[in-house]
């Protein structure tokens, strides 16, 4: 350690750390601009020039090393005017109107100026005239705005490794740039954004400015993550399974679902949607990743190593197996509350088990799921329908009404009724029962109703079932229709005709379905009412044979006022304002598709968190469900070059051919291969290690001290 003296203030510091860093770390602000602490120093801006006992000149003091004895004097009349000096001549090529940058409020060169007081008219005087680069993804360049402080370069080549950003030379101005300006892809730049997140201008700045939206930094930052419902930590594991980690990847996602491995199969992944790395060229592959490390989870990070409380001697019942209430089931239980599920069907899993066909999520993985919940405690009661919720509460402290919605929607129109029409849900129950196209009613030739994901499960679930010929049409166009990509293209290659962009004008019929005609929808929007406005194209209307017409339109909770509980669009639960899922009637909550009508697997899971953590602080707990499974994992900044980066493709999956698959409920979509799921992990641009950088602090952030030191 070295004792040295900043403006009278004696301090105790470690031998040969930068004088810079040891006044900051001691609240005392010496104004710079080229230091960022996580980047070695360049001394190139000296803005943090200081007087030392026994020197002649001032020296720059993110460059000067504590020693003992070491006299500074962070201000004075000389060093004043040369910071002056030094900052007007950084300011001589730099855009005089800070109002027009992007960055205004928010950028350390204004601040830096404020603080000195230089007079930035008076330099301003050059225009370096390069045109901002908005070729590339994610990042802006605009090298008007550059004061050449180096710390983008650094960022790039010392914390990242990466190399991408050096000086370049135009004319006779110096820039910071690509070799030979080529874009970043062709420069293998890995897209992390450490050079933007260090820059102290708007020169290297994000697309998506992060001060246009109010949502937090971090939700910005790591989009993957703050999209998904539950808020899984996306990168953290996806970096465990670069490293072929599969149990502390899967400990990592545990931390928030308690179904990993049906979310592999069967989640609606809206982390990719917004998986920055689409930018660049295509989406993580993060579902598939995920069902990977499910697969391989040997359970060692988490298997008996949760959290479980004391029993708190409180009884929940939770109305409804699926994902939302077997979750909050978990999540009470690990509370310590004693918890029973009352599941109507014969199995738990809900919409799972009785929606999604097995050929898309077999059933031993909801079944496999579903133990870990039963062995820490949770009891389940199948075939146990409720009809009074009310009457719950004489033996339970708090009811969770988690039913989902499952019952279909008949659209209103003619022949709606007619023999050969059958509600979507129903449909997929009976099959997913074992049930034969004779039982269910199914005739050969099928018009499903629908264009989302549910339409096409009961379109290629009748194709399973034996149906001849099988047609799927809905009202919106096929650039907006609700369904996967994926499985649009798999009903194709098994022969179903689908007919975007049609309204269904009449099911035709006198004592059986005949058929459907239709029109052709020229465009089609809800207005501010959540109105359909279709226009039709005239003289379009044709008619498709059929003998069994499918409702695949939406489907609501099986509830009604006998319930005793406040509803509104006739059978949804109304959860009070403020709350996620609390009841106007004391002591019954709710969660889940009961509450906002059909969503995902992902954001029933989600609801379930929500409601247990209500329920718990009803109950007298403090809510916190969080718990911390995987290892605490350092990821290393220095994520080096990959010649090629940018172009790397996303991974496909194994699919079996159409030809085994047609006529068989066994599974169709069999994952990512293990000799891709390494290369597909390392496709991520590690969004989150920007979070790593240390931000900046302002000198207003120092102001008191600096009054205190004045
Ligand atoms: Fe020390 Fe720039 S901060 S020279």
């Amino acid at each position: 350690m070295a004792v040295i003296t900043i403006d009278g203030i004696r301090l105790e510091v470690p031998d040969n750390k930068n004088v810079l860093d040891c006044a900051l770390e001691a609240g005392i602000y010496i104004p710079h601009l080229c230091h960022h602490p996580d980047l070695p120093e360049n001394g190139s801006c000296r803005m943090c020039i200081v007087e030392v006992e026994g020197e002649e000149h001032p020296v720059t003091s993110c460059t000067l090393k504590a020693k003992d004895g070491l006299n500074i004097r962070t201000n004075s009349e000389q060093i004043a005017k040369l910071r002056s000096l030094a900052l007007e001549l950084l300011l001589s090529g730099h855009p005089e109107d800070c109002s027009t940058c992007p960055k205004y409020g928010n950028c350390e060169l204004q601040t830096l100026i404020q603080y000195i007081g230089a007079n930035n008219a008076r330099m301003r005087c050059r225009t370096k005239g390069f045109k901002a680069e908005e070729s590339n993804p994610l990042i802006v360049h605009d090298m008007n705005r550059c004061v050449l402080c180096g710390r983008c370069v650094r960022a790039c080549n010392d914390l990242r490794g990466v190399k991408v950003l050096q000086y370049q030379k135009k004319d006779l101005e110096t820039y910071v740039g690509t070799i030979h300006n080529k874009l970043l892809i062709d420069s293998d730049c890995r897209f992390c954004q450490a050079c933007t997140e260090v820059c102290p201008t708007g020169t290297i700045r994000d697309k998506r400015q992060l001060m246009e939206t109010k949502a937090k930094k971090e939700d910005v930052v790591v989009p993957c993550r703050s999209a998904c419902p539950a808020h899984t930590d996306v990168p953290r594991y996806i970096r465990f399974i670069k490293e072929g980690k599969f149990d502390e990847a899967s400990a990592v996602i545990r931390e928030k679902v308690p179904f990993p491995k049906a979310l592999g199969y069967v989640c609606n992944h809206v982390c990719e949607l917004e998986c920055k790395r689409k930018e660049v060229n295509e989406a993580m592959s993060i579902r598939n990743m995920k069902r990977y490390a499910a697969e391989q989870d040997t359970g060692s990070c988490w298997r008996g190593k949760g959290k479980q409380l004391p029993d708190t001697g409180k009884k929940v019942c939770i109305v409804g197996g699926g994902p939302a209430g077997m979750t909050a089931a978990y999540y009470l239980r690990k509370q310590g509350h004693d918890v029973t599920v009352k599941e109507a069907l014969p199995t738990v899993g809900g919409m799972m088990g009785y929606g999604i066909p097995s050929y898309r999520l077999p059933r031993t993985i909801i079944a496999e799921e579903a133990a870990v919940i039963t062995e820490a405690g949770v009891k389940v009661e199948v075939n146990a329908r409720v009809e009074k919720p009310l009457e719950l509460l004489g033996e339970y402290d708090a009811v969770l009404m988690a039913i989902g919605a499952h019952v279909g929607a008949r659209l209103p129109m003619d022949g709606n009724d007619l023999p050969g029409t059958i509600l979507n849900i129903d449909f997929l129950r009976e099959a997913s029962l074992g049930k034969t196209a004779e039982e269910i009613g199914m005739g050969k030739h099928i018009i499903v109703l629908g264009g989302g994901n549910v339409a096409f499960d009961c379109a290629r679930t009748a194709k399973r079932l034996g149906a001849e010929e099988i047609h799927l049409a809905c009202l919106e166009a096929r650039e907006v229709m609700t369904a996967d990509d994926e499985e649009i293209e798999q009903a194709k290659e098994e022969g179903i005709f689908v007919h975007p962009a049609q309204t269904f004008e009449r099911i035709t019929g006198e004592t059986q379905v005949t058929g459907v005609d239709f029109m052709n929808v020229k465009s089609f929007h809800f207005d501010e009412n959540r109105r359909a406005v279709i226009e039709k194209e005239e003289g379009s209307e044709h008619h498709i044979d059929a003998d069994t017409v499918i409702f695949a339109v939406g489907q609501r909770p099986d509830l009604t006022e006998e319930a005793g509980l406040e509803l509104f669009r006739g059978s949804y639960l109304v959860v009070k304002e403020g709350t996620t899922s609390t009841t106007g009637t004391q002591g019954i909550f709710a969660a889940g598709d009961v509450v906002h009508g059909t969503k995902s697997v992902i954001q029933a899971i989600a609801d379930g968190r929500n409601a247990a953590m209500e329920i718990d602080r009803y109950l007298g707990g403090d809510g916190d469900i969080t718990e911390i499974l995987a290892p605490e994992q350092e990821a290393s900044p220095y994520i080096g070059r990959i010649e090629g980066f940018g172009y790397q493709e996303r991974k496909g999956t194994q699919v079996t051919p159409v030809e085994e698959r047609q006529d068989n409920f066994n599974l169709v979509d069999h994952g990512i291969c293990q000799g891709d799921i390494c290369a597909e992990a390392g496709r991520c641009l590690q969004c989150d290690l920007r979070l790593q950088i240390t931000a900046p602090r302002l000198w207003g952030d120092y102001s008191d001290k600096k009054e205190a030191n004045a």
